[in-house]
């Protein structure tokens, strides 16, 4: 076989990656705790054809900036090094929703690419193995690999930095309302935004407290206690935003509606309605609350002013292949 396709669901991290031990093989500083998105979707095929000279590759249709295909092509150099042959690849992605804006595109996109390049360069990797293949094309990729909530456990080298599954996707049935205040592309990606974060006094504080946070939000989301989870998702998401506030330069992600929205959030809880808010590097707010509350959730973001959509992820299963003319999930 030298072509495949795959289909992997973006992720949400509850308990956030931000910055790295090691950039290039993307090590984090700390471990994370996410939950895959059922709904949202990157579909990617992957075909290696000896008649290519240099790597093809379609986002949607189109041909991404250069930034996105040599990140891509250096990506495929390793599944190729693994594999151990040259040939180049045409790779044809798509994803059902926008794009760099705080819905993490990459981390679906490249768990999708991992499977799909993987399988049709004849490799057969366990999930561990393609955890960690998909690491390397961007971090949080290697937690929308296994199914349900997920844990990146951190570890020190290339071996023993992979993720988990901690509960199936059936486990808890949490839903992500995501509050869409910008579809405009980001200014600093992820990617640059981690290198950044060591120029802020607060990320070794942050980073020295994970373990507990990582614990606390592990517990309450094996017990399904949302008040537990709700109180250690948002301090999560607030000291990653204080230590990109507190980069050098500084990094703002946030717009005036983004607070709008965490805002009305934290008043709905306050009136007793289970939800809270997480926000990742990028605007749009991810609104967490279950799935018996999520119809009037989104009812409620729908009436904000500056909320130009919202989106609504389910528990997502794991990255697989798919059959290529259905295209069945
Ligand atoms: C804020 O995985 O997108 O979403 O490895 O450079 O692709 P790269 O970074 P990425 O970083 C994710 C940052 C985050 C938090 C998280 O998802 O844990």
């Amino acid at each position: 076989m030298n072509q495949a396709t795959a289909l992997a669901h973006p992720n949400i991290a509850f308990i956030k990656y931000w910055g790295d031990k090691d950039p290039d093989l993307r090590i984090p500083m700390n471990g994370s705790l996410s939950m895959n998105l059922d709904c949202l979707y990157s579909r990617t095929a992957v075909e290696f054809d000896p008649g290519l000279k240099s790597d093809q590759l379609t986002i949607g249709g189109r041909v991404p900036p250069e930034i996105a295909v040599q990140r891509v092509n250096r990506f495929l150099d390793q599944v190729r090094h693994l594999a151990g042959f040259h040939t180049f690849a045409k790779v044809t992605s798509e994803n059902n929703f926008p794009t760099g804006s705080g819905i993490a595109s990459s981390a679906s996109g490249f768990a999708a690419l991992s499977l799909a390049a993987s399988t049709a360069a004849g490799l057969d990797l366990d999930q561990r193995e393609l955890s960690r293949l998909a690491r390397l094309g961007s971090g949080s990729a290697c937690r929308s690999i296994p199914g349900g909530f997920v844990e990146w456990l951190p570890g020190g080298d290339d071996e023993s930095s992979y993720a988990i599954s901690i509960a199936a996707h059936d486990h808890w049935d949490l839903h992500d309302c995501i509050a869409v205040v910008s579809r405009e592309h980001k200014q600093t990606g992820s990617a640059a935004g981690h290198v950044l974060a060591a120029s802020s006094p607060l990320q070794k504080s942050r980073v020295t407290d994970t373990g507990r946070r990582i614990d606390f939000c592990r517990n309450a989301i094996l017990y399904r206690d949302f008040q537990a989870f709700a109180e250690i998702v948002e301090l999560d998401s607030n000291l990653m935003h204080a230590v990109m506030m507190t980069s050098q330069p500084q990094l703002y992600y946030w717009q005036p509606a983004t607070l709008d929205v965490m805002q009305c959030v934290i008043e709905w809880r306050a009136g007793g309605f289970p939800v809270c808010f997480t926000i990742d590097a990028g605007p749009n707010v991810h609104v967490i609350t279950t799935g018996d509350n999520s119809a009037a959730v989104m009812e409620k973001l729908n009436q904000i002013p500056g909320v130009l959509e919202v989106l609504l992820g389910q528990p997502g299963r794991e990255a697989r292949l798919i059959d290529q003319e259905t295209g069945g999930k």
